[in-house]
């Protein structure tokens, strides 16, 4: 059968890499992918927009297409799924109304508390001045949010004051109308992706990434730049609490909403020093690059654990294999992200780096006259699987010595925070 994967990163290579191990799976299209998805045997790279619902569907129905997975959270926001859908199309992500769950905090944050789920306290404002007093009234350290998707701007947390309200001020600027100020937790976060049918849900291994570009996770935060999976944080018994107390009435609450949701629950928490969990986020997709570290340790066949969700028989699937060891994935960036960086300079290693044992899953590269170049902030996800962690993490640095390109900048401390 063929599947179709609809983005770009790290996470899509990492899907459509996953897919093709299943003997089953003969064809991945991936749109718009990337040259980690061009240079990917069974891998058709296909340059079309992730906003032209139109063109995808044809594609679908032209190509006889069994299964679209969908990556990223804008075509989920803007409701690709439900498009799609209607068309009788297969597709495993939630509709419009699902990806709310990521797309408006404060709708999350209503869900949460209908739930009965434990979560940072909150209040939102559609004025800014409200929201000033609530921070004067409360103090610092205190987060402040805007409602939607910011593509990761959206949020700051400030431990002054003053900080707090320069990000109201900045937020109404920009446009933003509806703010959240938040509780500030501390403890460390940790990523817990789930599956789900609208019914079931089922965990998959906990991670942990490291979001913010500077060592000892200091400086501006990113898109995310190493992650790994199992993290030591969530033990099994931690992690039945979290599908209890978290994963299963988000789902309750989701389907007595109506909301018919077959896709992913990421749940992103905070676990505090006692080793409670609080949720700081949901997001309605695969974490990017927490899926890179996740699949790599996945025995169970992915498009056989799809499929279970998108035709509601995740409750008969039989429990999901892992191997053994721990996945480590380290990013490789152009120098000056997460701001202004160049494009087009040459990437070599890639080859050497997959033949000390390593994966090498793409991010912003793209394949220019046969040849491979940079082409974003994040470029190349270095993967590797160890008995132990700290043989992970040695794979994954020997494999990344490899890699050559102008301005190539990665963090050298993934998974400081559990050794
Ligand atoms: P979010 O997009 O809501 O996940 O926020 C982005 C990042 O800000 C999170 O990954 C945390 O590192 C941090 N953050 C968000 N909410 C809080 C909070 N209530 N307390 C402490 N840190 C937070
Ligand atoms: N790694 C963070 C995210 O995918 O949102």
């Amino acid at each position: 059968m063929k599947v179709l994967v609809i983005g770009n990163g790290g996470r899509e290579h990492a899907i459509a890499w996953k897919l093709l191990q299943s003997p089953k799976v003969k064809r991945v299209l991936c749109i718009p992918g990337n040259g980690g998805t061009a240079s990917l045997e069974g891998c058709q790279t296909i340059p079309m927009r992730t906003d032209d619902f139109e063109s995808i569907a044809r594609l679908v129905l032209v190509q006889g297409i069994a299964l679209v997975v969908i990556g990223p959270e804008l075509p989920l926001a803007k409701g690709l799924v439900d498009y799609l859908r209607n068309q009788n199309i297969k597709v495993f992500g939630p509709t419009k109304a699902g990806a709310q769950l990521e797309a408006s905090k404060a709708w999350a944050k209503e869900l949460m508390a209908e739930a009965g789920i434990v979560t940072a306290r909150s209040a939102l404002f559609v004025n800014p001045d409200a929201a000033r007093d609530y921070i004067k009234q409360q103090g610092a350290p205190i987060v402040v949010k805007a409602d939607g998707l910011a593509a990761g701007k959206g949020v700051t947390v400030a431990m002054t004051e003053q900080e707090a309200l320069e990000a109201i001020a900045s937020l109404w600027a920009a446009g933003h109308r509806e703010l959240l100020v938040e509780e500030y937790l501390t403890g460390q976060e940790v990523s817990v992706l789930a599956v789900t049918d609208g019914i079931s849900v089922r965990p998959l291994l906990p991670a942990q990434d490291h979001k913010q570009i500077g060592e000892g996770d200091t400086g501006p935060n990113t898109g995310g730049m190493g992650a790994y999976a199992p993290t030591p944080l969530v033990s099994a018994e931690l992690l039945q609490t979290i599908e209890r107390e978290i994963l299963q009435p988000t789902v309750a609450t989701l389907q007595k909403r109506g909301i018919d949701y077959r896709g992913v629950i990421y749940a992103g928490l905070m676990i505090a020093p006692d080793g409670t969990a609080k949720v700081l986020e949901f997001n309605c997709r695969f974490g990017d690059p927490e899926t890179q570290a996740i699949l790599p340790l996945l025995e169970t066949r992915l498009d056989d654990l799809l499929f279970a969700c998108v035709e509601q028989r995740l409750a008969e699937f039989p429990p999901l294999e892992w191997r053994s060891g721990t996945a480590v994935c380290v990013v490789a960036a152009s120098e000056g992200y997460p701001g202004d960086y160049k494009r087009g300079n040459p990437i070599s290693g890639v080859e050497e780096a997959e033949a000390s044992g390593a994966v090498v899953f793409h991010a912003g590269t793209k394949k220019q006259g046969g040849k491979l170049i940079a082409d974003g902030g994040r470029v190349l996800n270095v993967t590797a699987v160890g008995e132990t962690f700290e043989s992970a993490i040695a794979s994954a640095y020997q494999a990344m010595n490899c890699i050559e390109f102008d301005g190539i900048y990665y963090r050298k401390d993934i998974g400081y925070r559990i050794r």
